[in-house]
C-alpha cells in the first residue's frame, strides 16, 4: 500500500513529486525515494527512511533539477523499513529505475533466474527483481523500454501499479497497472503529465485524468497524446475523464489532526451524503420519500434478490454489520456479512441471482475487489456502496451509490462509516419501500428521523471536552472490553478498532450477552468497559449486563440516551447522546467512541493519522 508518483514535463519536477508524495502519505510512510534525470542526463536517487519530510530535507543539499522524475513512499511488504529497501530501485546497468504498489508474488523465482543470468540485488524487496527483468529484457530488445516492460510483466504473477523511467531517453515515462491504482494526469496540451495513485496529488494541476485499468501500460511523452497499450501492445483507446476533487477538503482546517477535522465533518458529510436521494416535506410527512438512481438500473434484479452478501474489511465491515441488520428488518430478505479476505478463497456459494454488496472507503481494498471479480464470474450483480470516486472497486461494481463524505485522510476511518451506514440505510428503506415489506408508516417516519440525525450529530460532538477529560482516565489501560446489543453490537466492533488502531490499546468489540460466555473472565478493576447502553428494545438486558461487570469491580463507560438516571447510578462515567430510534443509533453512539479513541491516543502522544504499521487503503493481500 505504498503511493507513488511521477511528473514529466517543462517544470523541475522535484518539488511536484514530494508535494504529490505528501499527499499520498496516509498510504505509507516508513520510508521514501525520488530519482529524477537531470538536464545532463544522470540518473539521481535519493532515498531516507522514515517520512517523506525526512527525504525532502535530506536533498535539500543535493542536485535535484529534472524535468522527469519518479517518487514513492512506502509500506513495507518485502524487506524492512530501510534506506536499502527503499523505492525507487534501479537495474544493475543503471539505464532504469522505476517505483511499484503491489507485490510481486513470484519474485524468489524470477530472482533465481535472473542471478543465474549474472544479475546481483541490493536489496530484499520484491520490487528490485522487476526492475532487473525489465532490464534484462530492454538490454535483449535493444534498449526499446515500453517493449521490455511488456515483455516483463508478461513473466509477472502479482499486484503492480509502475512508473519507469529510462536514463538514455528522459523524454518518456512508462507506467503499467494491475490491481494496485494508478492515475495518469494529462496537462494543458499534452505539455505535462503527472502519474499517481489516487487522483488528490493531480487536481491541482490538471482535471483530465485516465484511470489504466487491469493490464493497461501508458507510454507517456510530453507534447503527444497519451498512449495506451495491453500485454500484447495492441493498442487501446484512451478513455480521458475529468476529476471533481475539492482540494480545500484535503487540508486540516485548522483541527489538530485529519481524524479529528473527519469526525467533526460528519453532520456535514451526512447531509452531502442524503443531498438528492432524502426527500422531507415538513408540511406533509407523507410525501417524505427517497430517490436512489443506482436503483434504477437493475431493480428487477434488487427487487427479486434472495440473497445478498456483503463483502468488506475492517470498519466497512461493521458497517457491513449494521446493513445486515437494516436490510433484513426493512426488506426481509436474508443478507450474510463477509469478510472479504476469507470470502474470496472460501469456495462461497455464489448463485446469479445472488447481489453482492461490496462497500470501501477507498475502492481500491485488493481483498474487496477480488471478491467482487469472484462474484461477477458467478453471475451476480454487484452493488458497490464506495467513497473513492473513480476508484478500482466503483469502476468494476454494475451499479452502486458513493457516499459522498469527501477525501478521508485520518487512516482510522471515521465519516466514512457513517456515510456508509447512511447509504445503507438509503437503500433498507428504499428496498423496503418498493417490495412492500416495509410500512409506509415506518419509511416516512425513518425518514423524517433521519433528517435530525445531522443535527444531533452536532449534540454529541459538544460532549467533545468532557471526553478528552475522562478519557485522559484510561491512557494507563492496557485492555478495554467494548459491549453492545443490537444495532449497537457492531459499534462496539468499530469502538474497539479505533482504539487499537491509534492508541496500541488491545481491545474487544462483543455482543454484551456474549460476556458471561468467557471475556467476563476479563473483567477487574483494570479493565475498562465501554457499554453501548442507549434506549432500544434491549435495553433492560444490557442494565442486567452492566450489574454483572459491576459486581465484579469492572469499571464502566457507558454511552447513553439523554438523562438516562438509572445508568448514571451504575457505571463510573457516562455519556449521554441524543434520543433516536434503534435503526439510527449507530449514527450517533459511535461518535463518542471514535473521540475516546482519538483523546486516548493524543494523550498517549501518539501519530494519530499515520497510526504504525497501518496504511488508508490495502491494496495488497
Ligand atoms: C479502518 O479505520 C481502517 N483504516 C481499515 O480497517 C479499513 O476500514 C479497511 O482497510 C477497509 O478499507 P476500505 O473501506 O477502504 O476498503
Amino acid at each position: 500500500m505504498c503511493g507513488i508518483v511521477g511528473y514529466i514535463g517543462k517544470k523541475n519536477a522535484f518539488p511536484i513529486l514530494i508535494k504529490g508524495l505528501q499527499q499520498l502519505e496516509y498510504r505509507g510512510y516508513d520510508s521514501a525515494g525520488v530519482a529524477i534525470i537531470s538536464d545532463d542526463n544522470n540518473l539521481n536517487i535519493y532515498k531516507t527512511k522514515g517520512k517523506v519530510s525526512n527525504l525532502r530535507d535530506s536533498c535539500a543539499t543535493k542536485y535535484t533539477d529534472g524535468v522527469v522524475g519518479i517518487a514513492h513512499t512506502r509500506w513495507a511488504t518485502h524487506g524492512e523499513p530501510s534506506e536499502r529497501n527503499a523505492h525507487p530501485h534501479a537495474s544493475m546497468s543503471g539505464d532504469i529505475a522505476l517505483v511499484h504498489n503491489g507485490i510481486i508474488e513470484n519474485y524468489m523465482l524470477l530472482k533465481e533466474q535472473l542471478i543465474a543470468k549474472g544479475y546481483e540485488f541490493k536489496s530484499c524487496t520484491d520490487t528490485e527483481v522487476l526492475v532487473q527483468l525489465i532490464d534484462y529484457y530492454y538490454q535483449k530488445n535493444g534498449h526499446v523500454l515500453v517493449k521490455a516492460v511488456c515483455r516483463a510483466l508478461n513473466d509477472v504473477i502479482g499486484a503492480y501499479a509502475i512508473v519507469v523511467l529510462e536514463k538514455s531517453n528522459p523524454g518518456h515515462l512508462v507506467a503499467a497497472r494491475k490491481s494496485s491504482p494508478l492515475v495518469v494526469g494529462i496537462g494543458e496540451n499534452n505539455a505535462d503529465y503527472y502519474f499517481a495513485s489516487d487522483a488528490s496529488p493531480i487536481v491541482e494541476y490538471t482535471k483530465r485524468v485516465v484511470y489504466l485499468d487491469d493490464g493497461q501500460i501508458a507510454n507517456i511523452s510530453p507534447g503527444k497524446e497519451p498512449e495506451i497499450i495491453n500485454l500484447n501492445e495492441k493498442s487501446i483507446e484512451v478513455d480521458i475523464k475529468e476529476v471533481d476533487i475539492d482540494i480545500s477538503k484535503l487540508s486540516k482546517d485548522g483541527f489538530e489532526h485529519f481524524m479529528l477535522k473527519e469526525i467533526y465533518d460528519q453532520p456535514i458529510c451526512m447531509n452531502d451524503c442524503m443531498r438528492g436521494r432524502l426527500f422531507v416535506d415538513d408540511n406533509n410527512i407523507a410525501n417524505n420519500h427517497i430517490v436512489l438512481s443506482a436503483l434504477n438500473n437493475f431493480k428487477d434484479r434488487l427487487l427479486r434478490a434472495k440473497h445478498i452478501i456483503i463483502v468488506a474489511c475492517g470498519t466497512s465491515w461493521h458497517a457491513g454489520l449494521i446493513g445486515k441488520m437494516l436490510i433484513e428488518k426493512m426488506c426481509r430478505i436474508r443478507v450474510e456479512v463477509e469478510y472479504a479476505s476469507e470470502f474470496r478463497y472460501s469456495n462461497p456459494v455464489i448463485e446469479k441471482d445472488d447481489v453482492i454488496i461490496a462497500i470501501s472507503q477507498s475502492g481500491e481494498t485488493a481483498d474487496t475487489l477480488a471478491a467482487i471479480q469472484l462474484a461477477k464470474e458467478h453471475g451476480a450483480l454487484v452493488f458497490g456502496i464506495v467513497n473513492g470516486v473513480g476508484s478500482s472497486i466503483a469502476r468494476e461494481s454494475d451499479t452502486g451509490i458513493y457516499i459522498h463524505v469527501g477525501p478521508e485522510i485520518g487512516v482510522a476511518s471515521t465519516k466514512a462509516f457513517t456515510g456508509q451506514v447512511t447509504v445503507l440505510l438509503l437503500l433498507a428503506l428504499a428496498l423496503g419501500h418498493e417490495t412492500g415489506a416495509l410500512s409506509e408508516q415506518e419509511y416516512i417516519e425513518t425518514i423524517d428521523e433521519l433528517s435530525r440525525i445531522p443535527a444531533k450529530m452536532q449534540e454529541v460532538l459538544k460532549q467533545d471536552n468532557k471526553i478528552k477529560r475522562l478519557s485522559e482516565r484510561f491512557t494507563f489501560a492496557g485492555n478495554f472490553l467494548y459491549l453492545g446489543r443490537g444495532f449497537n453490537y457492531p459499534v462496539a466492533m468499530e469502538g474497539a478498532l479505533k482504539l487499537k488502531e491509534i492508541s496500541y490499546i488491545h481491545a474487544e468489540g462483543y455482543p454484551a450477552a456474549e460476556m458471561k460466555h468467557g471475556p467476563i473472565a476479563l473483567v477487574d478493576a483494570e479493565m475498562p468497559i465501554v457499554f453501548l447502553a442507549t434506549h432500544h428494545k434491549l435495553y433492560e438486558k444490557v442494565i442486567s449486563n452492566m450489574q454483572e461487570v459491576k459486581s465484579r469491580n469492572g469499571k464502566i463507560l457507558a454511552i447513553v440516551s439523554e438523562s438516562d438516571e438509572l445508568i448514571k447510578s451504575i457505571a463510573d462515567e457516562v455519556i449521554e447522546i441524543p434520543h433516536t430510534i434503534d435503526a439510527l443509533v449507530p449514527l450517533l453512539s459511535v461518535i463518542p467512541l471514535q473521540l475516546l479513541a482519538y483523546h486516548v491516543a493524543v494523550a498517549k502522544g501518539l501519530n494519530v493519522d499515520m497510526p504504525r504499521n497501518l496504511a488508508k487503503s490495502v491494496t495488497v493481500e
